[in-house]
């Protein structure tokens, strides 16, 4: 077969050359010319000629959206809860998902379970596995017990024949283990090139949307925390799971950060164990370090990740650093920290401009909303002071540059969980403060960040 001829599209400015070069020839930009497969037939350019807009192609027939009929989408649940949890109920005909996440997090070890369960649950599946043999994903499944399993496996790594295999066994649910092994024949550029991985995700999702077969792709992470080169997939496809959590803690969350199928900002969490990866129904206090007695720099807070409440620990040190002191965050915004510490001195007046400053969320999960502020806040200023938080004690809210104290989602929600689980000294939020007294639960409430450090103090 002969080659389809390929060009070589700027990603920032569209501009095209014939050949790969290092500098866009239109833009400037450098490092942005990815590979193509040329269009095929004349009239590239032909919408730059504005009288030749017509008569190239046919009008298609227009319709009012009231007259379209809305169909709700079936989705088969995968039989793990906390995988439908976050799909929205199950996977759905014709979806395609992104499954993100660091090599060894335990992306392929869920996918084989899930395929499983749907298996015997009756639906046709095919695993397409690139980056192990056949006899490696037989052991996990062993190691699983899940060994009598009758999903389908294929070893393979070029498009055309994944295309042409699932064109001949029709299964339901197809999962490409990995999207950045696939290849295709029409582009020359390497495997995980940027070009191929959008080249065969789109050819993947086309079939999906002509046949209705679901599509899974297993996409990894690149140093910087991208989906590598598909940060462009993520529009292509309907729902896009992103996995955290540290590899060396058995805990493990998936993360919807898209779906067109349901609500985002859902969580699954799992513990990887002997036996794969088991659902955690109930996890709000998993990210708990154990201290037998309180800690300076440690302070809990409580966050709301989709549905469910969750405690998480914050931790901060404080440590008198060289002239250029280090700020650093884990799990946490960095730009935020720095704003904070800003806000803390000029409105509290705690100064750490000559500290090294460290945060970390602690179990490895990363939390991107502000209601974590004045747990961070309070974390720094306990480190600092080396004067630990009271016994049982948790904070959450939103700090302003103004050191204005400001209400989180659903603060009710996050103190019943806390008071569930012992906690006994709140500083939160005044709007957030219950109208009714939460049993086992003293609640402080605060308008401004100074006051804040004023009534932990009192409390210490
Ligand atoms: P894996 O699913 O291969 O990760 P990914 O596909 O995201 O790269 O997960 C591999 C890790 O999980 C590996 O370090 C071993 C561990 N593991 C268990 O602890 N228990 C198990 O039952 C399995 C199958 C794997
Ligand atoms: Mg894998």
């Amino acid at each position: 077969m002969a080659k389809e001829k390929t060009t070589f599209t700027c990603t920032e400015c569209g501009g095209t050359s014939p050949r790969w070069l290092g500098k866009c020839p239109s833009c400037g930009a450098w490092n942005t010319l990815i590979e193509q497969v040329a269009e095929a037939g004349p009239g590239k350019n032909r919408l730059s000629t504005p009288q030749g807009y017509a008569g190239l192609a046919h009008a298609q027939a227009v319709m009012p959206l009231a007259a379209i009929e809305a169909q709700d989408v079936a989705r088969t649940p995968s039989g793990i809860d906390e995988l439908d949890r976050v799909l929205g109920g199950g996977i759905v005909e014709g979806g395609v998902v992104l499954i993100g996440g660091d090599p060894g997090i335990g992306k392929s070890t869920l996918l084989l379970q899930a395929m499983d369960a749907l298996q015997r649950a009756g639906l046709p599946t095919l695993y397409v596995t690139g980056e192990e043999s056949g006899a490696q994903v037989a052991l996990r499944s062993r190691r699983l017990g899940i060994e009598g399993s009758q999903v389908q496996l294929l070893a393979e790594i070029q498009l055309e024949k994944i295309l042409a295999t699932v064109d001949a066994t029709q299964p339901a649910v197809v999962v490409i283990d990995s999207i950045q092994t696939t290849y295709s024949d029409h582009l020359t550029s390497a495997p995980g090139s940027v070009a191929q991985v959008r080249e065969c995700a789109a050819h993947l999702t086309r079939m999906a949307k002509g046949t209705g077969i679901a599509v899974i792709l297993v996409g990894h992470v690149t140093k910087e925390g991208a989906l590598a080169g598909p940060r462009v997939l993520e529009h292509m496809v309907d729902t896009v799971l992103y996995f955290e959590g540290d590899t060396h803690s058995q805990f493990r969350l998936v993360r919807a950060i898209k779906n067109r199928f349901g609500a985002v900002n859902e969580i699954g969490v799992f513990a990887m164990t002997e036996k794969g990866l088991k659902g955690v129904s109930n996890p709000s206090a998993i990210f708990l370090s154990q201290h037998s007695e309180p800690v300076p720099g440690s302070c809990v807070m409580v966050t709301l990740e989709g549905t469910r409440p969750m405690l998480v620990e914050i931790q901060a040190l404080v440590d008198s650093g060289g002239p250029s002191p280090r700020r650093l965050s884990v799990g946490l915004d960095k730009d935020r920290l720095a704003m904070l510490l800003a806000v803390l001195h000029r409105h509290a007046g705690v100064a750490c401009m000559d500290q090294d400053v460290f945060v970390n969320a602690v179990g490895g999960v990363r939390i991107s909303e502000p209601a974590a502020d004045l747990a961070v806040m309070l974390s720094i200023t306990s480190s600092l002071r080396g004067k630990a938080l009271p016994r049982g004690f948790l904070s959450f809210g939103e700090v302003g540059l103004a050191g204005e104290v400001r209400p989180a989602p659903r603060g009710q929600e996050r103190l019943k969980e806390a008071a569930k689980l012992g906690f006994s000294v709140a500083v939160v939020p005044k709007a957030n403060a219950p109208k009714k007294p939460i049993e086992g639960l003293t609640i402080h409430a605060v308008e401004r960040v100074e006051e804040a450090m004023n009534v932990v103090r009192e409390l210490g």
